[in-house]
């Protein structure tokens, strides 16, 4: 949720930890600050209320200067964002702390550090961790004793970076729940939330296990596990070039993202599948046996990839026949729920770090299931480790926190998946090669779509001025509208809603009036003739429709129906091409809004905590 940066160096660090938050915006943007140190004097700190810029902006009034810091970008849990709540939170003025993830018992713990003398200055559940720190430095004069003790008595989530001037070498970070990377430079090293926060300063990664607490040195790196074993943990190569996290020509990254989708698509297809047939082996050495087992599929994921997930059940309950459930991962931990021993436990998320959905897995485990597959887009994330298989999504970096390309991607993963499952449940030669086909042909299927943009773009100025929408679709494509409206409140703010089709009647017809617009995807499918009857009911009561959808659907534009035409699509395929043009509307309509498109107010790209 918020994004933390360490540097510890020969050079001076100002400039990495401010490219590093610069970086790590997406995670939280509502307040931003530093703390340097530079082995004579006391820790050097800036915290500013709002977005990186106006800490960089006060950091060039007046600069800090060092050889080791930690920086971090808030997104206020405990809190309202402010610049005492703003991190990085300190103990006296030797001792400094940045912390991302939620300190459950910090009310305990303030209460009890209050009654030894220690004072508080922050609303903040970090700054007990500060105290607590201090409070066993004083007692055992090292700083990785110091945190190694004060981590015992925290409960929640939690990754840590902590420094004290009277030990200006080093830092000491350790993660709990949160994610925290490591990254290898040559005589200098450095931390962060993200791999993105570092590249422009390595491509060399190791990733901290939960548990554990690392010493942090400009030419070493000392890692012990939860039990205080000494361990060594892989250093691994970033795969993206470091140009994928930059904006490039486009005005946003949301509508880079956007137009990425046919090469990322093409990407994550790419050794999983030949011209007629889904390679098994792609999922995993283990995924021919262990598939052959499944007899139950349980998805888990939020968000956007929730909405990938509930695409997935109609795939995966159309071609192979295997019952399937989706739920979102917040409601699924805090329920009983019976998990059949046969059930593929399938986690579905872009970073790999949600909480909820890191923490349905792990309370999956205790009921017990044939096998985890994590469909994730960030290589080394949690999720990923504490998976059995993994179909990795090629979206490269998504920074825009609306989800975008890693959506597609998803979907495009869960098709392989579902024909692989499928092919063990019978699903024959011929309409597997039917649908692979049809597979190749969405990168191509997309870019037409993409070309259409101006024409979404003059259709977005008609909601500029509206507080509602509705968006409509069947079959599997009523995730594809749900994912519109999440889109377009996430972004433009405009409240929206989307039901199957099949619903309206049921209740949401009477919100229909002429400054109701109604957004309807509507390819030619089996589903389209009951489709069309849906829409004249919201015709007849004077709704203005906005129809995407294909030729053969024949949708005629007529007053108060704008039709967008798509190319025509195979019925599997369709709801990723469907997503498209849904993305751009949402996109323009917070472009013209003038809304923060790529950090929307509120939200965070990764959400680590509950
Ligand atoms: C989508 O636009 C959102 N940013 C959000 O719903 C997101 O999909 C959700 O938080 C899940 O994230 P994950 O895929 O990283 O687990």
């Amino acid at each position: 949720m918020c994004g933390i940066v360490g540097a510890v160096s020969e050079r001076d660090v100002q400039g990495i930890l401010l490219e590093g938050l610069r970086r790590l915006e997406y995670r939280g943007y509502d307040s931003a600050g530093m703390a340097v140190l530079d082995g004579k004097s006391a820790v050097q700190r800036a915290r500013e209320v709002g977005k990186v810029e106006s800490l960089a902006a006060a950091i060039e009034a007046s600069p800090l200067s060092g050889h080791l810091g930690i920086a971090h970008t808030r997104w206020a849990t405990h809190g309202e964002p402010s610049q005492l709540n703003a991190h990085p939170h300190m103990s006296g003025d030797r001792l400094a702390i940045v912390h991302n993830g939620i300190i459950e018992n910090y009310q305990e713990l303030r209460e009890e550090l209050k009654a030894d003398g220690f004072e508080f200055t922050s609303q903040t559940d970090t700054e007990v961790v500060v105290h607590l720190i201090e409070k066993n430095y004083r007692e055992l004069g090292k700083l990785y004793d110091a945190v190694k003790t004060a981590v015992t008595r925290l409960r929640g989530a939690y990754a840590l970076a902590v420094v004290h001037a009277d030990e200006p070498e080093h830092m000491v970070v350790c993660r709990e729940g949160s994610p925290l990377v490591i990254g290898v430079g040559i005589g200098e090293n450095f931390i962060a939330s993200d791999q993105l926060a570092l590249l422009p300063v390595t491509d060399r990664f190791m990733f901290l296990e939960e548990g554990d607490l690392a010493d942090i040195r400009r030419d070493s790196i000392e890692i012990h596990d939860r039990e205080g074993a000494l361990v060594d943990r892989a250093v691994s190569r970033f795969e993206h070039s470091a140009d994928a996290a930059e904006k490039g020509e486009y005005r946003h990254y949301m509508l880079k993202e956007i137009h990425e989708q046919p090469r990322v698509i093409k990407a994550t297809m790419e050794g999983r599948v030949t011209d007629s047939r889904v390679l098994e082996q792609a999922l995993g050495i283990e995924a021919g046996e262990l598939l052959q087992d499944v007899r139950h599929v349980q998805i888990i994921a939020c968000g956007t990839s929730y909405h990938a997930g509930m695409v997935a059940r109609y795939w995966i309950e159309d071609l192979a026949g295997v019952p399937c459930s989706v739920e979102v991962a917040s409601e699924f931990r805090y329920r009983k729920h019976v998990i059949q021993k046969d059930t593929l436990f399938l986690c579905i998320s872009q970073s790999g770090e949600t909480a909820d959905t890191l923490a349905a897995l792990r309370q999956a485990k205790k009921a017990g299931f044939r096998a985890a597959l994590a469909i994730c887009n960030v290589p080394g994330s949690s999720l990923v480790r504490e998976s059995d298989l993994v179909i990795m999504t090629q979206a490269g970096p998504e920074i825009g926190v609306a989800s975008t390309k890693a959506f597609t991607t998803q979907l495009t993963a869960l098709l392989i998946f579902s024909l692989a499952l499928a092919r063990k449940n019978g699903l024959s030669a011929e309409r597997e090669a039917d649908i692979v086909k049809a597979l190749h042909l969405v990168p191509g299927q997309v870019s037409d779509v993409l070309a259409l943009e101006g024409e979404i773009a003059e259709m977005s100025e008609r909601f500029v001025e509206k507080n509602h929408a509705l968006f409509l679709g069947r079959g599997s494509q009523f995730p594809v509208a749900m994912e519109g409206a999440l889109k377009l409140k996430e972004i433009s703010y405009i409240h929206a809603e989307a039901y199957p089709a099949g619903e309206l009647k049921h209740g949401p017809l009477a919100l229909v009036d002429s400054e109701m617009p109604v957004i309807t995807v509507a390819p030619n499918n089996s589903m389209a003739e009951k489709l069309k009857s849906n829409l004249e009911e919201v015709r007849a009561r004077g709704g203005e429709l906005f129809v995407f959808a294909d030729r053969a659907a024949n949708v005629k534009p007529e007053e108060n129906i704008h039709v967008v035409q798509l190319p025509e699509v195979h019925e599997i395929t369709a709801p990723i091409v469907y997503t498209v043009p849904l993305q751009l509307l949402s996109y323009h309509v917070a472009v013209l809004k003038g809304t923060d498109v790529d950090q929307p107010r509120n939200l965070a790209k990764s959400v680590t905590v509950e």
